[in-house]
């Protein structure tokens, strides 16, 4: 069972004990090991870790776009109330597109380089819905005039090398929202870009998450990323959740020692003036997961348990679930201590 919290609306998405271990020749990868969420209308839902923590896996299955053949898929992911796992391809791939959209962090990815961008935006209205030329034609110019592209006529006739890493990111947005989708999962959308351009195309998501009234999906390995835009953060290590909040309770009263290493290491987060403290050591393989707590041998507050026991994903009171075995109090004076460290203050 996902875990309670407070976000009101319409419950669009809910993975249950989600599980994708891929056998290779070395070992099995468990790429996504045991992960619950929910996501709900109106809410952009950031999940955060380092790179190789399963943050692409896990929206890629719920997409159907990991091979089934390749991975071992255990769990629900349940899309208002139907379980996507249990669809055929062909029911999938109605799903995808029509109500849950993706883009990536490289738009060239999607767009093809050969063909304009106002053709190729008007066959992804074709695919899914019967209407004219001329109907899909003007149905695209007011996606990408809803995205923010200026003089959306003569950028129509365009070629994607002439739009600019934002442009063809707005671009990117204006074809996942064709099929007016319920969910939009973003996954890294602004790595690729420099730092203003970032911030509009966040201000973009965010825009579009009102406008069309929708869930969107938030992934990113940069804390920065989603500390303006998310409402609900969940950090991941190592295919698993070790700690899922209200955004600002997560930022305020961070009950994880990863979230805790994460923000000491973010220099966006880091106040100015103040060191960056990297999280020592490198994330596991995800062939040799650690035994217990996954992130147990970098974790500075590691004891006993730690290496045998693995903490339950549990809410302990506040609707602010998390897997790790130090006591609430215990967890709460050290964050203290360290916040306190962190911004220079006497303790
Ligand atoms: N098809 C696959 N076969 C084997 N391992 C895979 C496959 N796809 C992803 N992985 C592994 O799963 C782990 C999680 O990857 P990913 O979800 O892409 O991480 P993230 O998006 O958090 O950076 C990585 O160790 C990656 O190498
Ligand atoms: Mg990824």
């Amino acid at each position: 069972m996902a875990p309670e919290r407070g976000f009101q609306g319409e419950t669009l998405l809910d993975v249950r004990d989600l599980k994708v271990h891929f056998p290779t020749p070395d070992g099995v990868v468990k790429a996504v090991d045991g992960l619950s969420f929910t996501v709900h209308r109106g809410e952009t839902f950031g999940i955060v870790g380092e790179s190789g923590s399963g943050k692409s896996v896990t929206n890629l299955t719920a997409l159907g776009l990991v091979n089934r053949k390749a991975a071992q898929i255990e769990g629900e992911v349940l899309f208002k109330g139907r379980d996507l796992l249990k669809l055929t391809p062909g029911e999938l791939r109605h799903v995808r597109g029509k109500e849950l959209a993706m883009i990536f962090q490289d738009p060239f990815a999607s767009l093809h380089p050969m063909y304009r961008v106002g053709d190729q935006l008007i066959e992804a209205v074709k695919v899914h819905s019967n209407v004219s030329k001329k109907q899909a034609e003007e149905r695209v110019l007011e996606l990408l005039g809803a995205v923010g592209i200026p003089r959306p006529r003569e950028r129509f006739r365009d070629y994607p090398h002439q739009f600019s890493g934002g442009m063809r990111q707005r671009a990117m947005i204006a074809m996942a929202l064709t099929h007016n989708p319920d969910i939009l999962i973003a996954d890294e959308p602004t790595t690729a870009l420099d730092v203003t351009v970032q911030a509009q195309i966040l201000e973009l998501i965010d825009h579009v998450k009102r406008e069309f009234d929708i869930g969107v999906i938030l992934i990113t390995h940069d804390l920065g990323v989603i500390a303006d835009v998310s409402q609900t953060v969940m950090v991941m290590y190592a295919g698993r959740a070790m700690e899922l909040a209200p955004k600002d309770e997560l930022f305020r009263k961070p009950l994880h020692p990863y979230t805790w290493g994460l923000l000491d290491s973010m220099p966006r987060i880091a106040q100015k003036g103040t060191r960056l403290l990297p999280i020592e050591g490198a994330p596991p393989s995800l062939i040799n997961v650690p035994p217990g707590c996954a992130f147990h041998p970098r974790c500075p507050h590691r004891f006993q348990p730690c290496d045998r026991e693995r903490p339950a994903f549990a809410d302990r009171g506040g609707g602010h679930p998390e897997a790790c075995h130090l006591t609430i109090e215990d967890k709460r004076r050290l964050w203290a201590e360290r916040d306190a460290r962190r911004l220079g203050v006497a303790v």
